[in-house]
């Protein structure tokens, strides 16, 4: 049985006050729900995270990792790092890193390596962009994204992982993808994986992300093989999260 996952990534969002404004909400809230809980703050607010998540079953996770363990990399904050301010996940290959940072599938899969070397459990994000879907391209691109991965780390590495389909048209424009829609890319994702390892793809968490609401959640989360929610903008706000949180239930 796969234990559902909800993880907000607030992206570049967020104040030392509304960060404990937010979590105060949401840690007074955790305890009462089955599914697992992690938010993603950006790097300098990890620590305030933490100190404010103590003790409470609400994860901690960062929005990227370097592919280096150390060295000169101006800007850049490695795996152990993150650790070692009490991260459990990691996001990989987000969308926003793809386009905007040139993040391409062999830097994700060296992210994707090196996140599991420190300990951490990487969430892969995969998905297609608009024009890539009007073609009838989603499932090849997704199956590429994830094959990176898997042609460097062998199918093994995945039963420590997390995988989150965002289609790229869905993030942060209010359109979800159809509870129909995604599931057809869950099951192909599990497929893929399916083909390499029985057992892995059974226990694999594939989540979905983009424009995940209040009044969505409860439907996409209801799939077979939706294993929960990469929430962008309503992960800002308490009752929303809290609401896709509990949706998750
Ligand atoms: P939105 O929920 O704002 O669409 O963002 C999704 C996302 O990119 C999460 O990683």
């Amino acid at each position: 049985m796969r234990r559902k996952l909800v993880a907000g990534n607030w992206k570049m969002h967020g104040a030392l006050h509304q960060n404990s404004e937010l979590l105060t909400r949401i840690v007074a809230e955790a305890s009462g729900l089955l599914c697992e809980i992690a938010v993603c703050p950006p790097y300098p607010y990890l620590a305030q995270v933490r100190s404010l998540i103590q003790g409470v079953a609400v994860a901690l996770g960062a929005q990227s990792v370097s592919e280096h363990p150390s060295g000169a990399f101006t800007g850049e904050v490695s795996g152990s790092m993150l650790a070692e301010f009490g991260c459990r996940y990691v996001l990989v290959g987000h969308s926003e890193r793809r386009a905007l940072f040139g993040e391409t599938d062999t830097v994700v899969a060296a992210k994707f390596e090196a996140a599991q070397k420190a300990g951490l459990i990487p969430i892969l994000c995969v998905g297609e962009t608009l024009s890539e879907r009007e073609s009838g391209k989603t499932e090849f691109v997704v199956a590429r994204q994830l094959s990176a991965v898997l042609d460097r780390l062998g199918v093994a590495a995945m039963s420590s992982a997390v995988v989150a389909y965002e289609p790229v048209w869905a993030i942060g424009t209010g359109v979800t993808a159809s509870p129909s829609q995604a599931q057809e890319v869950h099951a192909a994702i599990r497929a893929q994986i399916a083909a390499l390892g029985s057992g892995v793809a059974a226990d694999l968490r594939i989540l979905y992300g983009g424009s995940v609401k209040p009044q969505n959640a409860k439907e996409l989360f209801g799939q077979s093989d939706i294993d929960g929610g990469l929430i962008g903008g309503a992960a800002l706000v308490a009752d929303d999260f809290l609401t896709i949180c509990h949706a998750a239930n």
